[in-house]
């Protein structure tokens, strides 16, 4: 999978992509993330990307130009890239949005700041997606989270070690409760059943306790019905 960012801090990438999972599929060529500088878009000397906003008000807002004429070059490039904006207005990014996008080959993340974008250039890129209920100063963390997301999903990525099967937003519900060595550690001890070598018994604990765990602490999930097929 290719991810192009298009920020005015391309600095900021890899950033902490280029640790643990991610940064080892970075490593791996499974995925390629490339940061490009909003200001190459520009054709002035000072390449300016923001001006003030029409009608008044505080603070500055992204020139439709330099970003309709970014997304024109990454569409005209690979006609197949889903071009998003990341903004606080956008659909909730969840784990079923990442595990569509994870289906794509070439994402075009586009980060927002100040004010936010001129609406002409909203038009133009056509997706918005928001990481919650919550505003940034800036897309790119927001990109970070979704590139984060989205990149364990693509397959290789995980190492053989390391698995999805039960984790948290799969059709199970929570994962259940993780317990590594010592047995006992201050008085508490890991559930016996964990401990019996009993596959059966194991199995049916860990999924009792997944979907327990889902009521007691979402239970809005459960009315949604998100256990069935997973968000
Ligand atoms: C300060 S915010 C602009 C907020 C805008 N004035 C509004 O009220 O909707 C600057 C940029 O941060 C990014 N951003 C902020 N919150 C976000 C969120 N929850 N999800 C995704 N991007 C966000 C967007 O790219 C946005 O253009």
């Amino acid at each position: 999978m290719r991810v192009d960012v298009l920020t005015i801090f391309p600095d900021m990438f890899p950033g902490p992509l280029g640790g643990g999972v991610v940064g080892r599929a970075l490593e791996q060529g499974l995925l390629t993330v490339v940061a490009h500088d909003l200001r190459d878009y520009t054709d002035d000397r000072h390449r300016q990307v923001d001006d003030i906003p029409f009608g008044g008000g505080p603070g500055m807002v992204f020139k439709p130009e330099p970003l309709v004429r970014a997304v024109r070059a990454f569409r005209a490039e690979d006609p197949a890239a889903r071009v998003i904006l990341l903004s606080p207005q956008g659909r909730r990014f969840d784990q079923s949005v990442a595990r569509e996008l994870a289906n794509e080959s070439h994402l075009v993340l586009i980060c927002g700041r100040y004010q936010g974008v001129d609406e002409r250039a909203r038009e133009e890129i056509g997706e918005e997606l928001s990481i919650g209920d919550y505003v940034l100063s800036g897309g790119e963390l927001a990109a970070m989270v979704v590139v984060e997301t989205v990149a364990r999903l693509v397959p290789g990525t995980l190492g053989s070690h390391e698995s999805l099967s039960e984790e948290t937003f799969t059709d199970r519900g929570f994962e259940p409760p993780l317990y590594t060595r010592p047995a006992s550690f201050e008085g508490r001890e890991v559930p016996e059943v964990l401990r019996s070598g009993h596959h059966a018994a194991i199995e049916r604990w860990r999924r009792e306790q997944s979907e327990e765990r889902m009521r007691r602490r979402r239970p809005d999930m459960v009315r949604d019905g998100a256990t069935a097929g997973g968000i």
